[in-house]
């Protein structure tokens, strides 16, 4: 007897666990130091705009595609459209999740090792000169240290996954959330009480509309995919365990509110840190692993707050990755009939086996060297943010547009909205003005690509 598909246990178990794949290192890690070197606040109000105007109706039609269907992305591209060529967004979101959950887990790893390393009190050698960055250098180059703690990330990920959808994904949301967010308020209190935190405040808020030029703005549209984990299915995944008496819009602006607040408030904790202690705020990729690790021991409390901080970036990077290994699982339950377990440890150990590959490449074992500067881990990284989950947000808009229809998608909607009316008409504009704005940006970053 086939089993019946497992549900969320409540609403707030389903928002939890969405938001908490929303939140993660894209958070915390990658948009403050977007903001920081593309104009402060001009780079924030533009992320904000695309996050309403974009990432809002791309992650109402994830939701509802696999509420409606009640199956992983490709089986619901499938059902939607009668098994037409719209199955291959499916197989590209799978294919997304592969890429991403690759270089994902190594820098998952070392929101692990940089725990540890607050723990032990490490920290207090990296105020001096530049060794905060001579030993991140030397952690991320060595062929083994990052390798392990990438498999420790792996495994974590494996273990919450196997427990299933009620007893891991969302047990696990509804506890590391709110530890996230409790972690979250108290670096914010400790960064704005430092003395010159205002600076940071005003770095990161006031526009500066002449460092924002058109990559910035293509850069934050990317980004806006993401941060709220569209593009690729994970939220078609997670609506499928979803009822048909859930709220969709009403759960989707929750999520999208817990997504950016977490990330103003972590851009807040860190560049009041950054500027009360005078380094440099366009630091870019190393901000948090090279600038903030120097600056704790300089701060009262910093011990502590270090712990937190990495604790932080971890739990937020955990409960991400658990999301993208359950739209390959799903995948793999639903149209292969595979046993959750035998799904999870075999594509938990092939991502972990590439993750080694990727984490490999910063150091000398860098398979890409011949071709391009690139490593390969980077590769990862640009493929996926810049065209795969762009290239997949823009055909579920052209989807829900061209095949599965605006009449339908309203419709389901409607199901189990409690507050509001929607126009189809509305909708229409809203989703061309959405799919065209992101094939506009996909076209352009394409040529630039071969030009
Ligand atoms: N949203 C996550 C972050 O901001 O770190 C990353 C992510 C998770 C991207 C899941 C895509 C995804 F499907």
């Amino acid at each position: 007897m086939v089993k019946p598909r497992e549900q969320w246990g409540s609403r707030a178990g389903f928002i939890m666990a969405a938001a908490g794949s929303a939140v993660g290192l894209g958070n915390i890690w990658k948009y403050p130091h977007m903001a920081g070197q593309h104009g402060g606040g001009a780079f924030t109000v533009v992320y904000l705009i695309c996050i309403l105007f974009v990432g809002l109706p791309i992650l109402m039609a994830e939701i509802s595609i696999g509420r409606r269907t009640q199956l992983n992305p490709v089986g619901a591209f499938k059902a939607l459209s009668n098994n037409s060529s719209w199955k291959f967004v499916g197989l590209l979101g799978v294919a997304s999740a592969f890429t991403i959950l690759s270089f994902y887990s190594v820098v998952g790893g070392w929101t692990l090792k940089y725990t540890m390393l607050a723990l032990t009190g490490a920290f207090n050698d990296f105020a001096v000169g530049d060794s905060a960055a001579q030993a991140f250098n030397a952690f991320v180059t060595n062929p083994i240290s990052p390798v392990l703690w990438h498999l420790v990330f792996m495994g974590l990920c494996v273990l919450i996954i196997n427990q299933g959808v009620k007893a891991g994904i969302e047990r696990w949301s509804k506890i590391l959330m709110p530890v996230l967010l409790g972690i979250l308020l108290l670096l914010v209190v400790r960064g704005v009480t430092l003395e010159g935190a205002g600076e940071g405040l005003r770095f990161l808020f006031w526009p500066k509309w002449g460092d924002l030029d058109a990559s910035a703005v293509v850069l934050a549209l990317g980004h806006s995919f993401f941060t709220i984990s569209l593009g690729m299915g994970t939220m078609i995944t997670y609506g499928s365990y979803l009822s048909r008496d859930s709220d969709l819009l009403q759960s989707a602006l929750w999520i999208i509110f817990i997504d950016t607040a977490i990330a103003l408030l972590a851009g807040v904790a860190i560049f009041t840190a950054v500027f009360a202690l005078g380094q440099n705020p366009a630091e870019g990729p190393g901000l948090i692993f090279v600038v903030l690790p120097s600056l704790f021991p300089q701060m009262p409390g910093g011990a502590i707050f270090a712990v937190m901080f990495f604790g932080l970036l971890f739990v937020a990077a955990l409960t991400s990755a658990i999301s993208i290994l359950e739209v390959v699982t799903a995948y793999f339950i639903d149209e292969k009939g595979w046993s959750r377990s035998k799904a999870t440890y075999t594509f938990g150990g092939v991502i972990a086996f590439i993750g080694v590959l990727a984490s490999l490449s910063n150091g000398s074992f860098n398979l890409l060297a011949p071709f391009t500067e690139l490593t390969f881990m980077d590769l990862l990284d640009k493929v996926s943010s810049k065209y795969m989950l762009p290239l997949g947000g823009m055909l579920t808009a052209f989807f829900v547009l061209l095949r599965w229809g605006i009449v339908r998608f309203t419709e389901e909607i409607k199901a189990g909205a409690r507050w509001f009316e929607v126009n189809r008409w509305t909708v229409t504009t809203i989703f061309t003005i959405a799919g065209t704005v992101v094939a506009y940006i996909f076209v352009r970053e394409l040529i630039a690509l071969f030009g």
